[in-house]
């Protein structure tokens, strides 16, 4: 599928007040600083549409994207950021909880984790929670670019034998480089199937 156009929406606190469910979406979530934000901008070819930033914790809120006038993609904060105070991180999890839990029209997410890192407990209990709420996710390995070729093999190897400690399947999963733009073609090909489904 190619992707055409994307327009920011709206940015809310609360999955209440998102843009009417009238279309199929699909949300990036995983660790603050995964790259989340820049591999939406990577995906629909635009460099500044998600605010990205060196810093983690820069996305704050439930922020709507309409592509192509058919679809919805979503960019959420991060979770597990040491650095929060408390009570924000009492803010973002409730808050994105809420949306993964309630959002009717949520096909598929993305559940991004940093290629280079082995299998975190604090993204294993995420996808847990996930499984436990029936919220179907893809895995998606962020910042090929900082291994050479020949590392990525044996790393996603090393993650999923991690992984299927906790699990009974590997999910689907995409190697990516928000720099380069690899594995951008084939996350857009994958919303596409599940669109025409
Ligand atoms: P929060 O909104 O804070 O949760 O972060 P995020 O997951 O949206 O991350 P963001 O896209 O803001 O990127 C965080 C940092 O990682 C920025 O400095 C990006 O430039 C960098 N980054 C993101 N993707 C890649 C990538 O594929 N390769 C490299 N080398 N850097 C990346
Ligand atoms: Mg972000």
């Amino acid at each position: 599928m190619k992707i055409k156009e994307a327009v920011f929406l709206v940015s809310n606190t609360d999955w209440q007040k998102c843009p009417a469910p009238d279309r199929p979406e699909y949300a990036f979530i995983g660790r603050s600083n995964v790259g989340k934000s820049s591999l939406i901008n990577s995906l629909v070819r635009r460099k500044d549409l998600a605010k990205t930033s060196q810093t983690p914790g820069k996305t704050q809120l439930i922020n709507h994207f309409s592509v192509d006038n058919s679809w919805y993609l979503v960019d959420l904060p991060g979770y597990g950021y040491a650095k929060l105070s408390k009570s924000e991180r009492e803010k973002f999890e409730p808050m994105i909880f809420g949306y993964l839990e309630n959002r009717p029209n949520l096909i598929c997410t993305f559940v991004l984790v940093d290629i280079r890192h082995d299998p975190m407990s604090i993204d294993l209990e995420f996808m847990t929670q996930l499984t436990e709420a029936g919220v179907p996710f893809y895995l998606v390995f962020t910042k090929a670019d900082k291994l050479s070729k020949s590392q990525v093999e044996p790393k996603v190897k090393k993650y999923r034998d991690g992984f299927l400690q906790f699990f009974s399947e590997m999910p689907k999963y995409f190697v990516t480089s928000s720099v380069d733009g690899v594995g951008r073609d084939e996350i857009a090909e994958a919303i596409g199937e599940l669109n025409a489904d």
